[in-house]
């Protein structure tokens, strides 16, 4: 893809929201990965890619981030663009201002916004009352921009999406949804393993079943880590108490010991399985020094792919 594609990618896009991939097929997720990989090479070659020069993005921010806040404001830089940082307590919003009004109001100043928030209904109203692109930088129930990079790594280090199983261990949490909505798409079988009572969302589940019948691909949820991890080519984890859950992370510590991934049930999976994890990573609890720092894992590639698909997603509905 050459810098006219990229341009194709916004003829494309342009105007749509990326709030998670129920709205976006396998092919369009493939599209925006191939956009990603060009940015990448055009960024290693070092060849400018002013795409988006005199566009802005907000940035709302809810909760804490290092990736995701970084990657953005670095990748809009790179892109031309300007990015603007909206911490909740220092916007109006903090103090009470709805969600309908600074839609409406914020969509008058800038070309998108990416929003990380709580509930995923509060950034599907700023997204209803916005009349520009809005984009899912994380809420309580998905990460689409993380599993867009975690796909991307996923391509680099496996060659094809095909036939590849991953296997998600810990929380059925915004991670395990947007995985679960991914993976059929592109082509993925996909396991889960959560302690009973933290499952993911059954809606999703169920959908994802549905997705994974028409791509002929493969979804099991379960209980048990090994069942999940035997074999597979990529094992995943997340924190066991995601943000906003800070009160129950003690009893999750104890409900979730069971599905630390060591190096016992790493050993379970394919000869050749990679490492992933969104991170932040708490070492001692989902994942062991030995497997965040061991061989296979890539989460340091995982974590700069956020920076080349989050252009890709900037080019395709800003550009
Ligand atoms: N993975 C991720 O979204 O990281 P941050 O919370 O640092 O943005
Ligand atoms: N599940 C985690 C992901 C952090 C990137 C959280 O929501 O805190």
């Amino acid at each position: 893809m050459t810098l006219s594609s990229l341009h194709e990618l916004s003829e494309r896009f342009r105007g749509r929201d990326f709030l998670d991939f129920s709205t976006y097929t396998g092919e369009e997720i493939k599209a925006l990965l191939d956009g990603a990989k060009s940015l990448k090479i055009l960024r290693q070659q070092g060849e400018q890619h002013l795409l988006l020069q005199g566009k802005t993005l907000g940035m709302i921010f809810d909760k804490a981030s290092t990736r995701t806040r970084v990657s953005f404001e670095v990748g809009m830089f790179e892109l031309g663009g300007h990015a603007l940082f909206l911490a909740n307590d220092a916007t109006q919003l903090g103090r009470g201002e709805p969600i309908i009004d600074t839609a409406r109001v914020l969509s008058r100043y800038l070309q998108a916004i990416m929003i990380r928030t709580f509930a995923h209904q509060s950034m599907e109203e700023l997204a209803t009352y916005a009349t520009i692109p809005i984009i899912n930088g994380l809420t309580d129930e998905h990460h689409p921009c993380q599993v867009l990079a975690d796909l991307l790594t996923i391509e680099e280090k496996k060659g094809h999406f095909d036939g590849v199983t991953i296997a998600y261990v810990g929380d059925g949490n915004n991670m395990a949804h947007s995985l679960l909505q991914a993976a059929p798409l592109v082509g993925m079988n996909i396991r889960v393993a959560t302690p009973s009572g933290y499952e993911p969302d059954a809606t999703i589940v169920a959908q994802a079943k549905m997705s994974a019948k028409s791509s002929g691909t493969e979804i099991l949820v379960t209980n048990d880590p090994y069942v999940a991890a035997l074999d597979a080519d990529v094992i995943y984890t997340d924190v066991w108490a995601s943000m906003g859950q800070e009160e129950s992370a003690q009893k999750r510590i104890n409900d979730f010991s069971t599905f630390q991934v060591n190096d016992a049930l790493f050993e379970a999976a394919d000869d050749d399985a990679i490492f992933l994890h969104c991170l932040p990573a708490h070492r001692g609890e989902e994942v062991t020094e030995s497997v965040l720092e061991g061989a296979h894992s890539v989460v340091f590639d995982q974590a700069e792919n956020r920076l080349h698909v989050q252009k890709a997603v900037m080019v395709a509905v800003i550009g």
